[in-house]
């Protein structure tokens, strides 16, 4: 039996220290360490994730380059946040509020990969509750393996034995090591399973997914440091009141995160939404006043969206401001724009703002759309069912140029729409001749709000 230790950890930055201390000395954040006991460290170096110490150094151009090996996990919307596919021998860490689809979704991913081997591991259901959901989920797959254990000496033994094409790890939280003697989901058994689970990836070259929950701030649960020792972290989120969920990267060694996959729940399981911007238009009602349409970039992607927007006379004292979907600091600048340079008296109107769909979005390029919708509903003015809008509005009232435009006019241009108002800085950037769609390019804000309503 190896010397018990015991050490104390910082929940937030996996810090170590030998004794307790209120405040962090690396992130700063009080009253956040906890101890938790290991085996002695020895045996926790063994089995610690290191590179080969055989390896020298090499010049880097007698490297010969050597493409990551991939493939296709038969879901568009994964493939794409991944940067093209499965890594073989990557592992992916994805959080998510509980009950958000996570399990469902690699549940489905599991089911759908044929003539692989998939061994899908849960430390947090029964083989008959998965049993359960992929019955729901109806997909076949017979090389589809389930297990039900934490113990990540059990596991590890039966992936050596089994030895899958792709591994699924529902939740890292729920596993335990027996080097480390700490309850499971402590910061050192988190660190300790995952370097186990890395350490099986590298060496068999097999994909691993990890499921992470995720605490109240919504960062994922346990020491920063695991984001750290993964290759890829994807974050599933969506209301969970809604249908829609969004699938994005925050950290990706094999491409790119600005990439988002678009889902859509459903009583049997997730289904790929490939083309967003139809649905989210889909439900536009006629002639309706406080609604625009943008054209934001997700990622790589262009998606149209809706902007709804009431403004009504303030009912009691002081008027309100709720924005859904959009930041509120920036809708109230935006106000204060239209008020000061477009001489709109909202001062005294409740404000509501609201992006279809449930979807959240940072873009400034919906600036503008933002404006003609709320316009449109001070107004009681609607706005022509076929325009949509890219640009953003500066403090003065100037219309500014936004990025990928051409992106952005050819979606409008194969979703229909007639006419995108853009900045004329974007002008350059755009040939316009071959368009079917007619690029309107302004210069001030109140240009637009004069031509259309
Ligand atoms: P789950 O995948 O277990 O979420 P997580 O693993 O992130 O906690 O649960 C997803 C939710 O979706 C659950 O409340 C039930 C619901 N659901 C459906 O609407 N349709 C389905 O086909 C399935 C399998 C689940
Ligand atoms: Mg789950």
């Amino acid at each position: 039996m190896a010397k018990v230790k015991s050490t104390f950890y910082c929940q937030n930055c996996g810090q170590q220290s030998a004794k307790w201390v209120g405040k962090c000395p690396s992130c700063n954040e009080w009253n956040t360490f906890v101890e938790e006991l290991i085996a002695s460290e020895t045996e926790v170096k063994k089995t610690s994730n290191s590179i080969s110490s055989s390896a020298k150094p090499v010049r880097i151009n007698e490297i010969t380059q050597v493409n990551e090996e991939r493939f296709s996990s038969l879901d568009g919307e994964l493939d794409r946040v991944l940067g093209g596919g499965i890594v073989k021998g990557s592992v992916v860490l994805i959080g998510g509020e509980p009950g958000i689809g996570k399990s469902t979704l690699l549940l489905q991913i599991a089911l759908q990969l044929h003539h692989k081997k998939i061994l899908y591991i849960s430390g947090e259901e029964s083989i008959s509750q998965i049993k359960l959901r992929a019955d729901r989920v109806g997909i076949q797959n017979e090389e589809c393996y389930l297990l039900a254990e934490t113990a990540t000496e059990k596991i590890l033994k039966h992936l050596k034995a089994e030895m899958p094409d792709f591994v699924v790890i529902d939740s890292i939280q729920t596993l335990h090591s027996p080097f480390i003697d700490s309850t499971a989901g402590s910061i050192s058994q988190i660190r300790q399973c995952t370097a186990e689970l890395i350490k099986f990836a590298k060496e068999t070259n097999t994909p691993v997914i990890l499921v992470g929950h995720i605490n109240k701030d919504g960062a994922i649960a346990g020491p920063k440091v695991l984001e750290h020792m993964v290759d890829t972290v994807l974050q599933f989120e969506g209301d969970m009141h809604m249908a829609y969920r969004i699938l994005r990267t925050t950290k990706n060694r094999f491409g790119s995160t600005f990439e988002i996959g678009i889902y859509e729940m459903q009583s049997n399981g997730l289904r790929q939404v490939s083309n967003p911007s139809e649905i989210l238009l889909s439900q536009r009602n006629n002639h309706l006043s406080g609604i625009a349409i943008g054209a934001t970039i997700e990622g790589n992607r262009p998606l149209l969206i809706e902007i709804q927007s009431l403004v009504s006379v303030a009912a009691y004292g002081t008027p309100q401001r709720s924005s859904t979907g959009f930041d509120a600091k920036r809708l109230n600048m935006l106000l204060a724009v239209l008020e000061k340079r477009g001489g709109y008296r909202l001062g005294t109107q409740d404000v509501f703002l609201n992006i279809a769909g449930g979807l959240k979005v940072e873009d400034p390029a919906m600036d503008l759309a933002v404006c003609v919708s709320l316009i449109s509903s001070l107004e009681d003015s609607e706005v022509p069912k076929n325009y949509c809008f890219a640009a953003e509005i500066g403090l003065g009232g100037e219309v500014r140029s936004v990025n990928k435009i051409e992106n952005r006019i050819s979606e409008a241009e194969k979703l229909g729409f007639e006419k995108i108002f853009v900045s004329v800085n974007n002008l350059k950037n755009i040939d316009k001749s071959k368009k079917a769609i007619e690029v309107i390019a302004v210069n001030r804000l109140d240009e637009v709000l004069n031509s259309i309503l």
